[in-house]
């Protein structure tokens, strides 16, 4: 996905393989986790996406320390659109909603951003800072 999106080197990619698998395998064992898989009719993967019930402070009007957060969406270049992402998404809004969850969170890359939009999403007043010297 990353490799997709751009804007990262080669050496920062193949670095960060290992990087990734460390941190969401045991997200994976313990259910903190849940990756998605869509399969073309030979079973090959088509699409896939993760939702990570990630920790957060609690609040007033949500209590639960974790948020729901879609990540990793990712549909094979011979396989866009056709509505997989699309579909992806609704399962994975079905899966917190499962879960008791009321509002799920996400960071949208720009060829992502009117599925999102489509299926509800608005955008946020989150900030950041890069902190230099
Ligand atoms: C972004 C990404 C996941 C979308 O995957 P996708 O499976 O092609 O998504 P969908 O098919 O649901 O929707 C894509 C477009 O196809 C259109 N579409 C869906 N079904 C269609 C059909 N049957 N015929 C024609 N167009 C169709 C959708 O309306 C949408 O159009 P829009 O972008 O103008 O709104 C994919 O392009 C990708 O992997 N990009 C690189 C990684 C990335 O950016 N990930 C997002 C991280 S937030």
């Amino acid at each position: 996905m990353f490799a997709a999106i751009g804007g990262r080197s080669p050496r920062q990619l193949h670095a960060h393989d290992a990087v990734y698998r460390r941190w969401l395998l045991p997200r994976l064992r313990s259910g903190e986790t849940v990756l998605l898989i869509l399969e073309t009719p030979q079973h090959a993967v088509a699409a896939s996406g993760g939702v990570w019930f990630r920790p957060e402070q609690p609040r007033p009007e949500a209590p639960r320390s974790t948020v729901p957060y879609i990540f990793s969406m990712f549909t094979e270049p011979a396989q866009r659109k056709h509505g997989l992402a699309a579909q992806l998404l609704q399962e994975m809004l079905r899966v917190a909603r499962q879960r008791g969850y009321r509002r799920v969170v996400l960071h949208a890359a720009p060829a992502a951003r009117r599925i999102y939009r489509r299926a509800g999403f608005s955008r946020t007043w989150e900030m950041r800072a890069e902190l230099t010297g």
